[in-house]
C-alpha cells in the first residue's frame, strides 16, 4: 500500500458549442416560460451543438486544451477514458475517435457509462492505473451532445440539458496532493427513473419506437430530485470524513450541475456556505457527464480553485449512480 503513488489532475480543458439557446427561445419550442425554468431549475440558457458537431468533436476541443494546460503531448498519453451517454455511435467507442483525432498514438481508449456521474467514475478509474504505476498519463473526458437524445416536444426534459465537454489529464502528483478519497455507488432499482428506452438490445430503434420518441431521454423528475438531494449530502459527508477532513476544510465544492434547488438543499444539509459551491448551470444547463469537468475547468480558469485547495466533487445521475471525490488541487 505504501508503494502506491498519488494521482491528481495536472491539466484541465473545456469546450462548449457557440450556439446559445436561452429560455426565451425555449418558449418558442415548447409550452414553457423563462420564469418556470429559472425558478424550478436555475437554468437561464444552454449551448447546443451545430449539426456538424458530434460528441467527439466537443471532446477533442476540451482534450487539446487539457493537454496544453498539462504541458504534455498527445503521444505521451497511455489511456483515454470518455465518460458519455451520447457517444458518436454505439460502436466504436467515442474514446477511439478522440484517440485518432488528437494523435494519441500510444493510448488505449474506452468509453465509460455512468451518465452524470461519469466523470467522477472516470477520474477514479484512471487514478487506479496511476497509483499502481501501470500508466503515467491519462486523459479523462466528460462529453455530451444531450440535444441529440432529447425529446424536443417534452417540456419537462428538453429545457434542462445542454451540450459541452470538459477534460482533465491525470498523473502522479506530490504525496500530499491529488485524490484523497472517493466513493462510487449505484442503485439499479432506480434505472427506470432516467432512461433512454430504445436503441439498445432491449428495444432496438425501429421506425415505430422512433415515432413514439422512445429513443429519447425520459425522466421521472421528482424521484431523481429526491435521490439527488439525499445522495449528494450523504456521499459528500462520507468522502470528506474518509479524507480525514472536516466539511469546513473544503475550499470549493463542485456539485453536478443539474438544478440550483438540489445544490442549495445540499449546501444546507452539509452546512457548507453557498460561496464555496461552484455553480455555472445558469449558463449551460445540465451537461450530464460534461458538467463536473467543465465546472472544474471554469473554476480553475477563473481562479476560484487555487493550488492547495481541498476540492470536493459530487455527481449523481442515471443508473442510478453517484460518485464523489476529494482532491488537494495541485495546479
Ligand atoms: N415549463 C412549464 N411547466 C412545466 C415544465 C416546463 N418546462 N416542465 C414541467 N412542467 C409542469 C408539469 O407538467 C407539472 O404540471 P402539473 O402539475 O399541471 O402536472 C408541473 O410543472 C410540476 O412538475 P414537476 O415535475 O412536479 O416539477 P418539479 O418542481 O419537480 O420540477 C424538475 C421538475 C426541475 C425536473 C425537478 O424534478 C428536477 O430537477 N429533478 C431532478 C432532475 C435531475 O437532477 N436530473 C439529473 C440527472 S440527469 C442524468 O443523469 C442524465
Amino acid at each position: 500500500m505504501n508503494n502506491m503513488k498519488k494521482a491528481g489532475i495536472i491539466g484541465v480543458g473545456g469546450y462548449v458549442p457557440e450556439r446559445v439557446v436561452d429560455n426565451f427561445e425555449m418558449e418558442k419550442i415548447v409550452d414553457t416560460t423563462d420564469e418556470w425554468i429559472t425558478s424550478r431549475t436555475g437554468i437561464r440558457q444552454r449551448r447546443i451543438a451545430s449539426d456538424s458537431q458530434a460528441t467527439s468533436d466537443l471532446a477533442v476541443e476540451a482534450a487539446r486544451e487539457a493537454l496544453d494546460s498539462a504541458g504534455i503531448k498527445a503521444e505521451e498519453l497511455d489511456l483515454i477514458i470518455v465518460a458519455t451517454l451520447t457517444p458518436d455511435s454505439n460502436m466504436p467507442s467515442t474514446a477511439c475517435i478522440v484517440q485518432d483525432k488528437i494523435g494519441a498514438t500510444r493510448a488505449a481508449a474506452f468509453d465509460l457509462g455512468a451518465a452524470c456521474s461519469g466523470f467522477v467514475y472516470g477520474l477514479v478509474t484512471g487514478a487506479q492505473f496511476i497509483q499502481t504505476g501501470a500508466y503515467k498519463k491519462i486523459l479523462v473526458i466528460g462529453a455530451e451532445t444531450m440535444s441529440r437524445v432529447l425529446d424536443w416536444k417534452d417540456r419537462s426534459t428538453c429545457v434542462l440539458f445542454g451540450d459541452g465537454a470538459g477534460a482533465a489529464v491525470i498523473a502522479e502528483v506530490g504525496e500530499d496532493e491529488g485524490i484523497a478519497s472517493f466513493e462510487l455507488g449505484s442503485d439499479g432499482s432506480g434505472a427506470e427513473f432516467l432512461i433512454i428506452p430504445a436503441g439498445g438490445s432491449r428495444m432496438p430503434a425501429t421506425c415505430e419506437v422512433v415515432q413514439e420518441r422512445l429513443n429519447c431521454l425520459k425522466m421521472s423528475g421528482p424521484e431523481v430530485f429526491k435521490f439527488a438531494v439525499r445522495v449528494m449530502a450523504d456521499s459528500a459527508k462520507r468522502v470528506v470524513e474518509s479524507a480525514g477532513l472536516q466539511m469546513s476544510d473544503i475550499d470549493v465544492m463542485i456539485p453536478h450541475q443539474a438544478n440550483t434547488r438540489i445544490i442549495e438543499s445540499s449546501s444546507k444539509r452539509l452546512a457548507i456556505s453557498e460561496e464555496k459551491m461552484f455553480v455555472n448551470l445558469d449558463k449551460y444547463g445540465n451537461m450530464s457527464g460534461a458538467s463536473i469537468p467543465f465546472a472544474l475547468y471554469e473554476a480553475h480558469r477563473s481562479g476560484k480553485i487555487k493550488k492547495g485547495d481541498n476540492v470536493l466533487m459530487v455527481g449523481f445521475g442515471a443508473g442510478l449512480t453517484w460518485g464523489a471525490a476529494v482532491l488537494k488541487w495541485s495546479i
